[in-house]
């Protein structure tokens, strides 16, 4: 009988790529199953580069030796991500205490929680609410104060390889820069519901950008002529308009003013860091955290 299911599946063909090697996110289908391509994951990672889909954890002895955990305690992860801290957090606990893990991110936190559970931590040790880390008081209020808090600031690589969330502006893809894209406004409506001096005043406070005016005037311009920018590619356009007046080499102007726009209309820059205070939610003076 299961046999005959197993024949019954429809055959799924993998997604086909030009030339020896995938270069674009979705056809990494090797490094997008992890479980499945071991030896594909070890060769990136031993090139010294993340596989898609996946995210590297920093400082992770750094962090373990500063926040000594112990078997029994409990901690919060405030920023879950691909779960790697976590993950070797909830092995300094030996089988004993309680991890909670918050993300804002509905798309990564359910894969993140599946990837968790099948490496054997359940519900008995690990905890995964969406939430954002600001509602920290709210998340101790329900669940109690902690021992230990981490909070690894910004985004995950697989968010921004990925070009359907719109993080990246080194591939095309929609202008959303979304960390939830159920919640809020992408970037794009962002973007057309700013005045020039808005625009101008946020590229030059949130991003210290030298040609914030140009920028800026190009932005409405743009808007002006009935032209939308919904995509990365362009936004990337306007601002190679924008700076046509830089002698040569100028695509690292452009790299770097893109980086700086989105680094600027970036949600954690806007949100996340100034609502983070997560001494509140620690037991006793002898808690400790990380950020
Ligand atoms: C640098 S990654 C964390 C990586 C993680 N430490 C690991 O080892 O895989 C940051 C994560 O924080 C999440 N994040 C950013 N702002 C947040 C917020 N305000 N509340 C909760 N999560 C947030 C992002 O969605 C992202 O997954």
């Amino acid at each position: 009988m299961e046999e005959n299911k197993e024949l019954e599946k429809p055959h799924k063909r993998r997604v086909r790529y030009k030339g020896t090697h995938p270069r674009k996110f979705e056809e990494k289908y090797k490094e997008l199953q992890p479980e499945k391509y071991k030896d594909t994951i070890e060769k990136v990672i031993r090139k010294g580069s993340t596989p898609a889909g996946m995210h590297i954890s920093i400082c992770v002895q750094e962090i373990l030796d500063f926040l000594q955990i112990q078997p029994g305690q409990k901690g919060l992860d405030c920023t879950l991500g691909y779960g790697g801290h976590t993950r070797k957090m909830l092995e300094c606990l030996q089988g004993e205490g309680h991890i909670y893990g918050l993300d804002v991110d509905p798309i990564e936190i359910v894969k993140t929680t599946d990837r968790l559970r099948k490496a054997g931590y359940g519900e008995d040790i690990l905890t995964i609410i969406q939430q954002n880390f600001r509602n920290i008081d709210l998340v101790a209020e329900e669940h109690g104060l902690f021992d230990f808090v981490l909070a690894d600031l910004g985004v995950s690589s697989m968010q921004i390889d990925n070009p359907k969330r719109g993080f990246s502006y080194k591939v095309e893809g929609p202008l959303y820069l979304r960390l939830n894209p159920d919640k809020g406004i992408s970037a794009a409506e962002r973007l057309r519901e700013l005045t020039r001096d808005e625009i101008e005043g946020m590229l030059r406070e949130n991003a210290d950008e030298p040609y914030a005016e140009q920028i800026a005037k190009e932005i409405m311009k743009t808007f002006r002529q009935g032209e939308q920018i919904d995509t990365t590619g362009q936004l990337k356009e306007v601002i190679e308009r924008a700076l046509v007046f830089l002698p040569d080499d100028k695509e690292i102007f452009y790299t770097l003013s893109l980086l700086l726009l989105f680094q600027s209309l970036h949600p954690t820059k806007q949100e996340s860091v100034p609502s983070l205070s997560p001494c509140s939610a620690l037991r006793n003076s002898g808690g400790k955290t990380s950020v």
